[in-house]
């Protein structure tokens, strides 16, 4: 595992971090990826390679760092619109990485989790995907939330699907849901939401993830593209989120 504390540049990064107020959970929405490999003259897929490095180095940093939650959005519902030869580059890129870091990820006691539809990926994706999150299912380190076919819409779609179905059928009664009961009903059950949300590549919208859970997010868009965001960035990036205020529509404990 690279060792994030090793150049003196992160080290005076991480000393100016207040490692008590870490996010809990980080999403991280990873774009870009097709315009890093425009600049440099290289067929997008290429991008979509130097991004795998890229996510390889951000899961170890916040392992490392002891961020309890990483939410990453490798596939949207959206995505499948793009042309069949980069979908298929993008699942077996997926397939590769997991197939290639699960021992590790497993040894560091990362937890693998899945957000989104995976029936709808193709078999051999879906079974990779299911395995990293069997074998991992019992650690207790980093959680990573791979979402995979994921939309917000659709998320929520599916939740009211199974809350209706289950008031039918007594499990719930209409008068007991409220945002903790709906909450539940999503991929993120368990997971709290994100205290942060990154976007690089410079663009400023949600693009459908987290549509729910991320209603008091901090949002921190960095113009890097995705292959370009190192842990150097990601550090850079917590300290942004530390300077900023979060009131939750409430005011200042000063001002009260
Ligand atoms: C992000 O990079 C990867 C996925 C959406 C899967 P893009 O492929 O969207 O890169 P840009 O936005 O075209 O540069
Ligand atoms: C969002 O990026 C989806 C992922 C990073 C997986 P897109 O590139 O698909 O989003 P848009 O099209 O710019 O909104
Ligand atoms: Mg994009």
């Amino acid at each position: 595992m690279i060792n994030i504390w090793k150049t003196n540049k992160n080290k005076k990064i991480l000393d100016n971090l207040d490692r008590d107020r870490l996010p809990l959970h980080i999403a991280i929405i990873m774009d870009g990826n097709g315009r890093w490999a425009r600049q440099r003259g290289l067929p997008r897929t290429v991008g979509h390679r130097a991004g795998v490095e890229a996510l390889r180095g951000i899961v170890q940093c916040c392992s490392q760092i002891g961020i309890k939650y990483l939410t990453v959005y490798a596939f949207s519902t959206e995505n499948w619109k793009r042309p069949q030869y980069e979908i298929g580059i993008l699942m077996s890129l997926l397939k590769e990485y997991i197939r290639l870091e699960l021992k590790e990820l497993h040894s560091n006691e990362v937890r693998i989790h899945v957000l989104g539809n995976i029936s709808q990926l193709p078999k051999d994706v879906g079974e990779q995907v299911l395995k990293a999150c069997d074998k991992t299912r019992n650690n207790k380190g980093l959680v990573l939330n791979l979402a995979l076919n994921y939309g917000g819409r659709a998320e929520i779609i599916q939740a009211l699907q199974a809350i209706v179905d289950d008031v039918i059928n007594n499990n719930l009664s209409l008068e007991s849901i409220n945002e903790e009961v709906f909450a539940n009903y999503l991929y993120t059950a368990d997971c709290p939401d994100p205290d942060l949300v990154i976007r690089t590549s410079g663009e400023m919208r949600l693009s459908n993830f987290l549509l729910w859970q991320a209603a008091y997010s901090e949002i921190v868009v960095v113009d890097e593209c995705w292959p370009d965001f190192k842990e150097e960035s990601l550090l850079d990036t917590i300290r942004v989120y530390q300077n900023r205020d979060r009131r939750f529509g409430g005011i200042k404990k000063v001002e009260e």
